[in-house]
């Protein structure tokens, strides 16, 4: 039995379905039920109706999969595949904004630990940051912990007063803008596609700036076939998918995330067969960070400023 064979003889038995983000290897994406953003896969945790999830992504992903489906199991390829950023706030910075402004609202990027979502008090994706943001009612937002993305929505959003946390993804947030630029200079015609989390240098020379599907969809749909994409490079397999005929060309120090690519289809079979690195999430913060989720899909469904 080869290991696709193995995989589906093991989905049907625990009744489990694999996800994957953008980010995983090619192979881990090509094998996976469902392939999205964090947003999307975010929403496919609530709805599916398997008992078995396998969050193929880094922790956050799972464990916001359990938060939104606490009776499922979610199971994670590899314990060990994190994302830094999901852990640069701390709780005296929000409480400091909390004293300072009395309607203020924490917003917290879903790159973030259940603890960091407990603070908050709604949570978004950066499909979605911008819409929610604009729709809260509240002047002063402390938005955490992505200081790119929080710039990005405060000038999108600049009737708010937002303030800017010191956290960042180091793969996007130092990816250097040069070598976007010199990119830009072999293949002028190409149009510059950037995830938010990218430093502001970047943003400015983007034609497009939006979400891993963002992306993907835009590239998708465009009359132009040559893309400098500045997001993690995980993302060419997708894009090779939706457009077959596209170039697209990366930063020459090519943006990796160490975490992702833990996730291997020979771990896949081994949490499935054994049901270890099931997700478990905090009693005392079950609550107080699931509802921060339910809280954004509620608030990115409703229909509104976008
Ligand atoms: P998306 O929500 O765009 O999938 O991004 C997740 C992420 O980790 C970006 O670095
Ligand atoms: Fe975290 Fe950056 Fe990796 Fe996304 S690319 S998971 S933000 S480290």
């Amino acid at each position: 039995m080869n290991n696709k064979e193995l995989i589906d003889q093991l989905k049907r038995e625990k009744d489990a379905v694999i996800l994957a983000h953008y980010y995983v290897p090619a192979e881990v994406q090509a094998l996976a039920d469902y392939v999205g953003d964090s947003y999307y896969l975010g929403r496919l945790a609530a709805d599916l109706p398997n008992k078995t999830l396998v969050f193929c992504g880094v922790s956050f992903m799972g464990e916001s999969g359990k938060l939104l489906s606490p009776d499922k199991t979610v199971l994670m390829p590899d314990r060990e595949a994190d994302c830094p950023m999901a852990h640069m706030v701390t709780q005296e910075a929000v409480e400091e904004a909390r004293k300072a402004y009395d309607d203020l609202v924490v917003v917290c990027y879903v790159n973030s630990t259940a603890q960091i979502k407990s603070w908050a008090d709604v949570c978004v994706t950066s499909s979605n940051a911008v819409k929610i943001v604009k729709n809260l009612p509240n002047q002063h937002i402390l938005f955490i912990p992505d200081q790119n993305l929080a710039r990005y929505v405060a000038e999108q959003v600049p009737d708010k007063h937002i303030i800017i946390p010191d956290g960042y993804c180091p793969i996007h947030h130092h990816m250097r803008s040069e070598e976007i630029r010199k990119q830009k200079e072999l293949h002028p015609e190409a149009e510059v596609l950037a995830h938010p989390e990218c430093n502001s240098q970047i943003l400015e020379m983007a034609d497009y700036i939006g979400s891993t599907s963002g992306i993907i969809d835009y590239a998708a749909g465009s009359e132009k076939r040559a893309f400098i994409i500045a997001t993690e490079a995980g993302v060419l397999y997708e894009l090779q998918q939706k457009r077959p005929d596209g170039e697209f060309y990366f930063a020459d120090t090519l943006p990796v995330c160490e975490g992702m690519k833990k996730i291997t289809l020979e771990k896949i079979i081994q949490v499935l067969r054994t049901g270890e690195n099931a997700v478990e999430v905090e009693e005392n913060l079950v609550k107080p960070a699931g509802n921060t989720l339910k809280r954004m899909l509620e608030l990115a469904a409703e229909k509104g400023q976008s």
